[in-house]
């Protein structure tokens, strides 16, 4: 990767995509400037057809997040209540006459869903997964040197087709790659690392070489493996390859990857044919080592350690389903500072921007490939297609991925209907076996609901790791169910928040949903003291108490890190996103958050909540999450009212106090000597709004983002925790307001609105940058309150 270079003359539109070129590769970035329609069109691929009325648009763009959400929209609320349908998507774009005798691919990392794409009126392919990243030779029908159209048809209309929101469209990235005849193939190498230790690794290459038929013209392979800071500390030559060739490395004192420093190396492979590079291709490395064990659980380069993850959907909340690479990131950054180091992407293959950011921040992750095989889960879904595509599917998704330092566990499957069915002891071992003959570096899990022994899955023991959803009960038992065997919980406690809501007596657990719906909440909210959970699930502290005590119990994944579209439960319709996120749909934490916080990392922690705005003489429980300390004394209007210690495997203290309006306080001590204070006071009218964003300076790139946070406060600048002040979002520079949120499950608010209520006193503008540097100021209103501003940096 040598040179960056604006590729203007690649596409016949104003274009100002950057390409990186390497010598012989050009992998552009084909986002911008595409038309779009909603609907079906009849002859939509013909190259005569006028677009030109056509709504312009760059991707990655996901139509369904654009419309109004009605519980008549066949996604049904489980789908997220938006609608899907058929959109047609077409491109012009010129090819140099110098690419003439070149390969030129088309790549997408992933359409929802059943998409067919043609260029120049040719059918390249259809692919109805729409989760998985595919590429298209387009060499045969281009015009070099002229004007070219591609048009890609994505189809969502059939519906219900998941368990969950999928966003309609090119909701991920698009790649134009051009290379030589003789290149590297598509996701055409593989690195692995053996014999490592802090002394040293030995890293095992191998690369795939794709030439034209016939050609059998020899050539040689050099690659060069780098350190983080480029520095070039191996290298291998391997003359007269044809096709496929191995290269193998020693690498002295090897900085490790882990997730506490996740020190990424990486290989950059030439092809060389009389003299001439002619391909050049970068593969990801990170040196590590990790084992699961059946007595002593996980361990990454021979530290024992848990694997501390969340399950979590692709959407990005407000953003939809449409990919945006800040949006991931701070998603991570908060899971991150939460002490969460494990991503299952449930349930299916990711966008390739999650694995290299976990790769650079260090997660642990479960890839996974199926929410159902044979037998589906809703009428439409990836059942119709598993027998023709599952194959097919699965090689992409390993070979896609397997070179991520970051990925550890393949899991081939989530609650798959056929655990019961002797129809699982064909497939699970056939799915396994195009695992393990792509990678034999990582386990196969499948996460099983019925994790008892009449599990087919289990049984075929085509599985390396028994995946356990839920049965926290039963952890306790594995090794007399399955004696020598290893465990991960794939999935577990699902518990239930709405953020800044509370119900007492908060120690006693609800099941929700209840069998006939009473005893819930009119107003679909859910308390978040920790106390509700569906049947098959727990509430956080229930399972994390178990998790801890055993250390063959080698990882868990909290269902979820994040809230998502779809899946409301406890409730349904009006409700159209999840309860089940740590954090919600916003991106705002809710409080057992602080719980985690205090148990993975070694941040000093005291939070105490709930608020403290209640009905005179109410009986309130007030819990505190602390570390680091001994014991916290709580103090109303001055008063102690108790000290308090966490006895046993108590996760929190709490105190139960009749309600008088003024200031809570407490105090954690270690020694007696005071290590935190944290106050609550009881907040007046709302007076104020306050702005506040995760950064002040973004990048003009068009997609770079500022997440800004509207806090109603009252005139002593306490959140008002009952506020739903609508605030109305304005902005002038260079960036544009692309979707507001609260968090609200229950909202029926557009997310492209720029007027948003507050929900318990929060709000957030999702900010965009443009093209051009210089700032942007984002400006709140509310009826009674006083304007403000917040300004944002944009920079080149
Ligand atoms: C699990 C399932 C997840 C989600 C979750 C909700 O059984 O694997 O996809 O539906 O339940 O609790």
């Amino acid at each position: 990767m040598k040179k960056i270079y604006l590729l203007l003359c690649l596409t016949g539109l104003a274009l100002s995509s950057f390409a990186q070129k390497t010598d012989g590769r050009t992998t552009l970035n084909f986002n911008q400037n595409w038309n779009f329609k909603l609907g079906d069109v009849n002859d939509g691929q013909n190259i005569s057809l006028d677009d030109s009325k056509w709504r312009k648009l760059n991707l990655p763009h996901d139509w369904s997040i654009e419309g109004e959400f009605s519980k008549d929209n066949p996604a049904t609320p489980e789908g997220g209540a938006l609608p899907g349908g058929i959109g047609w998507y077409r491109k012009t774009f010129t090819v140099p006459a110098s690419s003439k005798g070149k390969q030129v691919y088309i790549a997408f990392d992933g359409v929802y869903q059943k998409s067919t794409v043609w260029v120049n009126g040719h059918e390249l392919g259809f692919r109805p997964n729409g989760y998985i990243s595919f590429r298209y030779d387009m060499t045969p029908y281009l015009n070099f040197g002229g004007k070219n159209t591609i048009a890609v048809k994505a189809d969502n209309s059939v519906q219900p087709n998941s368990r969950w929101y999928s966003g309609s469209g090119i909701y991920r990235n698009v790649w134009l790659v051009t290379t030589n005849k003789i290149a590297i193939n598509q996701w055409g190498t593989y690195v692995t690392t053996t014999n490592v230790s802090a002394k040293s690794a030995t890293v095992n290459l191998t690369i795939d070489v794709k030439r034209p038929e016939g050609d059998h013209s020899p050539v040689t392979l050099i690659s060069n493996l780098m350190d983080a800071s480029g520095k070039i500390v191996a290298s291998q030559t391997t003359k007269s390859v044809v096709s496929a060739s191995a290269q193998k490395f020693m690498v002295a004192n090897p900085t490790l990857w882990s997730v506490e420093k996740p020190y990424l190396y990486k290989v950059a492979t030439k092809i060389v044919s009389s003299n001439v590079v002619i391909d050049q291709y970068t593969t990801p490395l990170g040196i590590r080592y990790f084992n699961f064990d059946a007595d002593k659980g996980f361990s990454l380069n021979g530290k024992p350690m848990k694997i501390l993850g969340v399950c979590d959907h692709h959407d990005l909340g407000a953003l939809g389903a449409a990919v945006n690479y800040r949006a991931l990131q701070r998603q991570l950054e908060i899971l991150k500072e939460m002490g969460c180091n494990g991503i299952r992407t449930s349930h299916n293959p990711p966008t390739p921007e999650l694995l290299d950011l976990c790769d650079k921040m260090g997660f642990i992750v479960m890839d996974e490939a199926f929410d159902c095989w044979e037998k589906g889960k809703v009428k439409y879904d990836y059942h119709l297609y598993f027998k023709d595509w599952a194959k097919r599917d699965l090689e992409d998704q390993i070979l896609r991925d397997r070179n991520h330092p970051s990925v550890m566990i393949w899991s081939i499957g989530n609650e798959i209907p056929q655990q019961g069915d002797t129809s699982a002891l064909r497939i699970a071992p056939q799915l396994a076996a195009i695992v393990h003959g792509l990678d034999n570096t990582r386990p196969i899990t499948t996460a099983n609901d019925r994790p008892d022994t009449r599990n087919q899955i289990i049984k075929s023991g085509a599985i390396d790791l028994i995946g356990y959803n839920y049965h926290e009960f039963d952890y306790a038992k594995f090794h007399d169910r399955y004696p020598g065997k290893k465990f991960i919980a794939t999935e577990t406690t699902s518990g239930l928040e709405t953020r800044g809501f509370y119900q007492m007596p908060s120690d006693s657990i609800r099941k929700w949903p209840t069998k006939d719906g009473k005893g819930m909440n009119e107003d679909h909210t859910v308390s978040a003291y920790d106390n509700v959970a569906p049947p098959w699930g727990s509430t956080h502290e229930q399972t994390w108490k178990v998790m801890k005590k055993y250390d063959f119990l080698s990882g868990m994944f909290i269902w979820t890190g994040f809230d998502y579209l779809g899946e409301p439960t406890p409730y349904s319709w009006p409700s159209r996103s999840s309860y089940f996120g740590i954090v919600d749909l916003a991106g705002f934490p809710k409080d057992v958050y602080y719980m985690y916080q205090s148990e993975w990392t070694n941040k000093t922690v005291l939070h105490i909540f709930p608020h403290w705005n209640w009905e005179p003489g109410k009986t309130v429980d007030i819990w505190a999450y602390y570390n680091n300390a001994d014991e916290v004394e709580l103090y109303l209007n001055g008063k102690s009212v108790g000290v308090k210690k966490k006895a046993g495997d108590d996760l929190h203290v709490m105190w139960r106090l009749k309600y008088e309006p003024g200031t809570l306080k407490a105090i954690s001590r270690k020694n007696g000597k005071v290590v935190l204070t944290r106050e609550i006071k009881t907040a007046g009218a709302p007076a104020k709004i306050e702005l506040t964003t995760d950064r002040k300076t973004i990048k003009a790139d068009g997609s770079d983002l500022s997440f800004i946070t509207a806090r109603v406060l009252d005139k002593d600048g306490n959140v008002v925790p009952d506020a739903d002040n609508t605030i109305n979002f304005t902005i002038n520079g260079q960036a544009v307001i692309t979707a507001t949120d609260n968090g609200d499950p229950v909202s029926h608010e557009s997310f492209q609105t720029h007027n948003r209520k507050a929900f318990h006193g929060l709000a957030l503008a999702i900010v965009q940058s443009k093209q051009q540097a210089g700032s942007a100021v984002l400006t709140a209103t509310s009826a009674g309150l006083p304007t403000v501003n917040l300004q944002v940096t944009i920079v080149k």
